[in-house]
């Protein structure tokens, strides 16, 4: 079906896009208190091994693949098949991605539909209107619909406005503001009591942990989910860049990026957890861990800036302003998966797509928030710990053993003529065909059997 696709302008705006998906409440909320709750430096280095060795491998696929389909991740993985059956098994593993996208998105919206209730509240604090900002932090069904349809209607609003209008435009302005915010808070929080115990944590490894099957596990898990892996967000967004443009390089940008604002954003949680500890507020849990999840978020992080006074006003503002931009460049990648695919193979007018996409997904986050206790955690365990490596696993197949050699190799070189020369041609094919699967399958079978 004939429709004319959108382009990223420029290497800027596709490394902005990608990193906006990449960062986001993984990496400001999940990899720190991971790192805190599984040896501190020593699930970083794991972290940063996996994130080079396996995650970076497998962005590289969906890229290269995406690119050279110029198209959605069900056209695109029937296109480098040989034949009819491998070509509907792909198409198959593309339609489980873009549903799994739209899971991930129905419960990453109610926890936005938190941060921006959050960032609500500091400001109706700031105009004296305490009742309406206790509404705001209160757990309630109406607060947590009414924010999540909210954030969806945000996203709905990029979403449709195409790929330079909106997904581009958008992430090239807030990118740039979530660094500088988080930056500044680093800044800020280091310089506070207790920050330093709080940075010990965080830096100095517990070696003794470092070959434990749970770190390992949740530290592939962390990576593949913070870098948006395996479900066609990443194929998709390949799928929008020029044809001279320089894949492995772009793939190394945003992989940086994404591992930076982790790395950065341990040094604002850590220090946070233990200046609040310093100012009386429990930091562990009754078996001595570290307090995580969200009551790290929604109750320590209060509690420490209800002790700051005006400033702690200021302070959780900007915090819970930071976690929502993260939350909405994120999101938009994972609504354009299904929008993507609906316009592209049923032909249907773009806005339209993601009115009717993104409604069906608030309503099936409206049944999670329903019925919260029964499916919130168990949709987050399917999605992330489950489907995200098997995908993830499907994809370097195809880019390792189905997809010609020659044909790969012809789609690098359109970017980079001398590719075959370098590092990259002479790692890469091996690795994505032998060590990436062998290595994910053998994690993925530890986490259900070990
Ligand atoms: N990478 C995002 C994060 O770290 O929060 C989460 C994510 C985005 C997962 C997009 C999957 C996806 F398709």
């Amino acid at each position: 079906m004939a429709v004319t696709r959108g382009e990223f302008s420029s290497r800027f705006g596709f490394v902005m896009a990608a990193s906006g998906s990449a960062v986001g409440l993984g990496n400001i909320w999940g990899f720190p208190t991971q790192a805190a709750s599984n040896g501190g430096a020593a699930f970083l280095l794991v972290y940063l091994i996996l994130a080079f060795t396996l995650a970076y491998p497998a962005l590289m696929a969906e890229l290269i693949i995406g690119r050279h389909a110029h198209a959605n991740a069900v056209s695109a993985l029937r296109l480098v098949s040989p034949n009819r059956l491998i070509g509907n098994i792909g198409a198959l593993a593309g339609i489980a991605g873009l549903i799994v996208a739209s899971l991930i998105l129905s419960f990453y919206a109610i926890v936005a539909g938190w941060m921006i209730a959050f960032f609500l509240s500091s400001i109706a604090d700031l105009l004296g209107m305490e009742k309406l900002s206790l509404w705001l932090v209160s757990f309630s069904t109406w607060r947590n619909l009414l924010f999540m349809l909210i954030f969806m209607t945000l996203n709905i609003g990029v979403i449709s406005a195409g790929v330079q209008g909106g997904i581009e435009r958008w992430s090239a302005r807030l990118m740039p503001v979530l660094l500088t915010t988080l930056a500044l808070l680093v800044v800020y929080v280091l310089t506070l009591d207790g920050a330093m115990e709080g940075l010990r944590v965080y830096l100095l490894p517990d070696f003794s942990q470092i070959l434990s099957p749970r770190l390992i596990i949740n530290a592939l898990g962390s990576a593949f989910f913070s870098l948006s892996l395996g479900v066609g967000t990443m194929l998709i967004y390949g799928s929008y860049i020029k044809d001279e443009e320089n894949l492995p390089l772009v793939g190394g940008m945003v992989t940086v990026l994404d591992i930076l604002i982790a790395v950065l954003a341990g040094f604002l949680v850590l220090p946070a957890m233990y200046v609040a500890l310093h100012s009386g507020v429990e930091i562990f849990t009754e078996s001595g861990s570290l307090i995580s999840e969200d009551t790290l978020i929604f109750t320590v992080l209060p509690e420490l800036f209800a002790t700051m006074g005006i400033t702690g006003i200021i302070v959780s503002l900007t915090f819970f302003f930071l976690m929502s931009i993260a939350a909405v460049t994120s999101s938009i990648s994972m609504l354009e998966v299904p929008v993507a695919y609906a316009i592209e193979e049923h032909g249907i007018d773009r806005k339209l797509t993601t009115v009717a996409v993104g409604c069906t997904i608030a309503a099936i986050s409206a049944c999670i928030l329903l019925n919260f206790d029964s499916l919130f955690g168990a949709v987050i365990t399917l999605t992330t710990r489950y489907s995200q490596p098997l995908l993830g696993f499907v994809f370097c197949i195809y880019a390792g053993w189905v997809w010609r050699r020659d044909l790969l190799l012809q789609e690098l070189r359109k970017g980079n003529p001398d590719i075959s020369e370098g590092l990259f041609w002479k790692i890469w094919p091996w690795y994505v065909k032998l060590v990436c699967p062998v290595i994910i399958l053998a994690i993925f079978a530890q986490s259900i059997w070990g």
